[in-house]
């Protein structure tokens, strides 16, 4: 699979991967790209264009995976892109399943309790996953930006992470919700509405996965090592 690279017109990523779009929109990189490169738009929003490249390449291909390189850029940056990643799957990608999930269940005839099931099962997932991005955003980022930036403030402080462990619940989690759906779900429903959610479902477990690694294998390193660096 290809590289993008910086000389590369921003629209031509988005046609080579339409699911691209909203990493961009991350960044803050709105459309009306016109025939500018990414180093063009990247320098006209004030993006580290390095960066950027990185994570939408990794986004793109899931063999690629630029371990050294990313963890050369500073952690803020890796944090702002996480915290505007957990905004969008609240924001977006959390309601657009759970609307699908609800208009499912309405097109069937009746609601016996497996299709009760499939909605119960959701909003426990959905309530897990908002109270790990909390946990994130209140004991980690902040911990990182402090880290860098007032590193006197943080001596002594110890960090320990189950992130990974939670990070594998969320993603056996999603799988469980599929097969729930395909297991339980009576026969008569809207198809259209059920393909689209399936859809949704595994968009969603791509991009998580994608961001839970990047939790993983680059920021808790990062942290560590700047812990250490204060010791
Ligand atoms: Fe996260
Ligand atoms: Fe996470």
């Amino acid at each position: 699979m290809q590289e993008f690279t910086k000389n590369d017109k921003m629209v031509h990523l988005v046609q080579a991967n339409h699911n691209l779009l909203p990493v961009i929109h991350r960044f803050g990189i709105r459309l009306g790209f016109g025939n500018r490169t990414v180093e063009e738009l990247c320098l006209a929003y004030e993006v580290n264009s390095d960066f950027f490249l990185a994570i939408v390449n990794t986004f793109n291909n899931k063999n690629f995976f630029p371990k050294d390189r990313l963890l050369s850029f500073s952690p803020l940056l890796l944090v702002d892109y996480l915290k505007k990643t957990h905004q969008y799957y609240i924001d977006y990608s959390l309601p657009r399943i759970e609307k699908l999930i609800h208009r499912l269940l309405l097109s069937t005839p009746k609601q016996n309790s497996e299709m009760q099931m499939i909605e119960k099962f959701y909003l426990s997932y959905k309530k897990k996953l908002i109270e790990h991005f909390d946990e994130e955003e209140q004991d980690v980022f902040p911990v990182v930006e402090k880290l860098v930036l007032h590193p006197e403030e943080v001596k002594n402080t110890s960090f320990d992470s189950n992130f990974e462990e939670e990070h594998e619940h969320v993603d056996f989690e999603l799988d469980d919700l599929k097969n729930i759906i395909l297991k339980y779900l009576v026969p008569e429903y809207d198809e259209l509405v059920c393909n689209k959610l399936m859809e949704e479902i595994c968009h969603f477990e791509r991009d998580i996965h994608d961001h839970s690694r990047m939790e993983d294998a680059i920021l808790i390193p990062q942290v560590k090592q700047l812990l250490n660096a204060v010791e």
